[in-house]
């Protein structure tokens, strides 16, 4: 949908946002779009606005593979992958089924969970590579429906999302190593591929996903993935992208649906169809003018859970991301592994509390925020929103508190107006002077919080920045 020509162009692009001050004219300039309905740049924003305002959501990772746990004859580093890299048979696999019993499953309490965190948006699973579905299908056995547990674990996360006030978002894997139709198999598979047909594979598809457009009320995003493989093309990938505007017009659809994406770093290039890009697992070093994108990324080493893996992330590291990301115009999408019997695990509970505190006090300088207007800053990062009054409120995400007091702010032009703690119920102002070509805005000795004290500095009219 957008296009990245250059990097000249991309760079100028940057550049340019930064001398008129700020990244809030940007959107304007992206492509029309070539898949889906027709629809203006002021149609654009408007469906993609929930999405910009949200910037945190929840990733969920749950299926027949939460019931190995990573585990298979002694090797314990497999995960939502396992059917493939532990090479284990179809018929094999297939016994999950009828152990995949999550009796502790809470829909409201996920959703709780998610909620409390500081999220707005879950995308879950609606059926991972392996090709088990977590919702009643008509068109397979494979489904939660076959399992001991029954329910359409689906509906009941939709129902707690509606209720809560989160919008719910499918994961939908075209690669699919369980149905018949689906080519290619496996390499080291034996299930022969005679009279297998890729079309009619396309059709069950998109049958599965008429259902998930039209039982379960308006969706966010669908976030397609498994593109890559060559029976995936454009010629697919595109009409899809019309199919799933055209049962819901208003949702937003990632890149993966088609064939643009550029590896890990998972931005699109060339015209192809799909609202955003998807990093997985990084963060792209500067934001890019004119495009959303959204950080998918793993509390630990794995999507899927495993019960070995504690290599969890601080909560620490993972709010400055969040804060990073933020300060780039990305969104964070963070994952979550439940186990086979329908829990978080207590390590991705704890970090997501502890998120969600420092999101109510500081969640400002998140939701809604643009892009920093500054190219680094050495002490943290910013985020900025345009006032009611027209001012520029820029966000300081003070990671390095500093010692002295003096928190430099250089390059800023724009003359600074007032600055506060967010931490500080009263918002009582802090100095701020301008000294030359630098801003200081005086720091109490300790800081507000150890990860991310953020100060939010007004400044007039046009925040602009020398880049220099
Ligand atoms: C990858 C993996 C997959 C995971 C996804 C999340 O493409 O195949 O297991 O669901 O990334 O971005």
């Amino acid at each position: 949908m957008y296009r990245i020509g250059t990097m000249g162009l991309l760079l100028l692009g940057i550049l340019g946002v930064g001398i008129v001050g700020g990244c809030s004219s940007m959107r304007a300039e992206t492509e029309p779009p070539r898949a889906g309905p027709p629809e203006s740049a002021a149609q654009r924003d408007a469906r993609m606005a929930w999405w910009r305002e949200a910037r945190f959501g929840m990733f969920i990772h749950w299926g027949l593979y939460a019931v190995p746990a990573g585990e298979w004859q002694g090797q314990t580093n497999h995960a939502e992958w396992i059917r493939e890299t532990a090479r284990i048979p179809l018929e094999e696999y297939e016994q999950f089924v009828a152990q995949f019993n999550p009796v502790k499953f809470n829909a409201d309490e996920w959703v709780r969970i998610a909620k409390d965190a500081g999220m707005k948006y879950i995308v879950i699973t609606s059926k991972h590579h392996d090709g088990f579905c977590l919702f009643d299908s008509r068109h397979t056995e494979f489904d939660v429906r076959s399992t001991p547990f029954r329910r359409d674990i689906l509906k009941e996360l939709a129902e707690a999302c509606r209720r809560q006030g989160l919008r719910i978002c499918w994961y939908h894997s075209i690669m699919d190593w369980h149905h018949p139709d689906y080519l290619p198999r496996r390499a080291w598979e034996q299930r022969s591929a005679e009279g297998a047909d890729f079309g009619r594979y396309c059709a069950y598809l998109k049958g599965q996903l008429r259902e998930l457009l039209t039982n379960y009320g308006p969706i966010g995003v669908l976030w397609f993935d498994g593109e890559w493989e060559d029976t995936w093309t454009h010629e697919h990938g595109e009409p899809l992208y019309d199919y799933v505007r055209a049962l819901q017009p208003d949702i937003i659809v990632n890149n993966r649906v088609d064939k643009g994406r550029g590896g890990m770093a998972g931005m699109t290039s060339g015209r192809h169809a799909g609202d955003y890009g998807t990093p997985e697992q990084e963060i792209p070093a500067t934001g890019l003018p004119g495009v959303d994108w959204e950080t998918c990324m793993t509390m630990n080493d794995h999507w899927g859970y495993n019960k070995r893996d504690k290599n969890f992330k601080s909560a620490a590291e993972l709010l400055r991301m969040l804060a990073d990301i933020a300060s780039k115009g990305g969104n964070y999408l963070l994952n979550v592994g439940p186990t086979a019997e329908g829990e978080f695990p207590p390590e991705s509970v704890a970090r997501l509390a502890e998120m969600g505190r420092w999101m109510k006090i500081n969640g400002e300088a998140i939701y809604g925020t643009q892009a920093s207007p500054f190219p680094s800053l050495p002490w943290g990062r910013c985020t900025q929103r345009a006032l009611p009054d027209g001012r520029k409120r820029l966000y300081l995400h003070v990671f390095e508190w500093p010692a002295d007091g003096r928190l430099e702010v250089l390059g800023l032009l724009a003359d600074p107006v007032r600055a506060f703690l967010l931490a500080d119920p009263d918002h009582a102002p802090l100095a701020v002077v301008r000294e030359g070509d630098v801003v200081v805005v005086t720091l109490p000795s300790s800081a507000p919080d150890p990860v991310n004290s953020v100060v939010a500095l007004d400044v007039q009219r046009r925040p602009a920045v020398d880049r220099k």
